[in-house]
């Protein structure tokens, strides 16, 4: 996966179900909301005020990062061209296919950051080093 490239990554808006004053409920579906069947969850939080999270890539690691609460910058990269999302919605998710370098920066107090992610935990899927990393992508 490592020919992928950052416009391959895209923001998704998800549905928001309105309950009147009693707040809303955004709803990821395996098949429906992602293009991949979510095997695993897990959050970041605790995570400083301007902090940073991530560089790193994955090879066949598929991930939609959700600003839960908060919101932090996202950086993507190909090794060519570098895209910034900024993540502040409940209801965003962005899309990141494999073989994408990220950075997370510049998290808000208190932020929480959702990933729902395509496969079990695996370090052997990590890119951790960025010279390798350009290296891999350009094997191909
Ligand atoms: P890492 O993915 O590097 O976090 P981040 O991208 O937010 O900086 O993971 C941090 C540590 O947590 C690392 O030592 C591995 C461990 N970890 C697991 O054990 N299981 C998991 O599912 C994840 C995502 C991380």
């Amino acid at each position: 996966m490592s020919e992928t490239t950052v416009f391959d990554c895209t923001l998704i808006e998800m549905d928001r179900h309105h309950s009147d004053d009693r707040g809303n409920i955004t709803v990821v579906e395996n098949g429906k909301t992602v293009p991949f069947n979510v095997r695993r969850a897990y959050y970041l939080y605790d995570v400083p005020g301007g902090g940073s999270r991530g560089s790193h890539a994955h090879k066949e690691l598929q991930q939609l990062i959700v600003a839960a609460s908060g919101s932090f910058d996202v950086t993507l990269d190909d090794g060519n061209v570098k895209r910034t999302f900024t993540l502040n919605r409940p209801y965003q998710g962005l899309l990141v296919v494999p073989g994408i370098w990220r950075d997370l920066n510049n998290f808000s107090a208190g932020a929480v950051c959702l990933v729902l992610a395509s496969e079990k935990y695996d370090e052997q899927d990590y890119i951790r080093d960025y010279n390798e990393f350009l290296k891999w992508k350009i094997k191909v």
